[in-house]
C-alpha cells in the first residue's frame, strides 16, 4: 500500500502521527513531510487509520 501526501493541505492536525508516529513523519512545525510513503503489509492497519484521521484529507490511500 501506498499513502500520497498532500503537503499543501496539511494543517499541522497530527492526527495521522498520533495513530502512527512510526509512518507518519512531521516537520518541526507539526506539518506532514512531503512525498509518498510505502507501507508494509504489516502496517497497513495502522497506516490507513491514520490516513483517515486526517481532517484536511491531506494523505490518500492508494491500494494498487
Ligand atoms: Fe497534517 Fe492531516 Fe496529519 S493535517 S499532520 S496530514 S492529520
Amino acid at each position: 500500500m501506498r499513502i500520497t501526501v498532500h503537503s499543501a493541505k496539511c494543517q499541522g492536525h497530527a492526527r495521522c502521527w498520533a495513530q502512527a508516529p512510526d509512518i507518519f513523519n512531521l516537520n518541526d512545525e507539526g506539518y506532514i513531510l512531503p512525498g509518498a510513503i510505502d507501507v508494509e503489509e504489516r502496517d497497513e492497519l495502522l497506516a490507513s487509520r491514520g490516513a483517515r484521521s486526517c481532517p484536511e484529507r491531506a494523505l490518500e490511500i492508494d491500494c494498487a
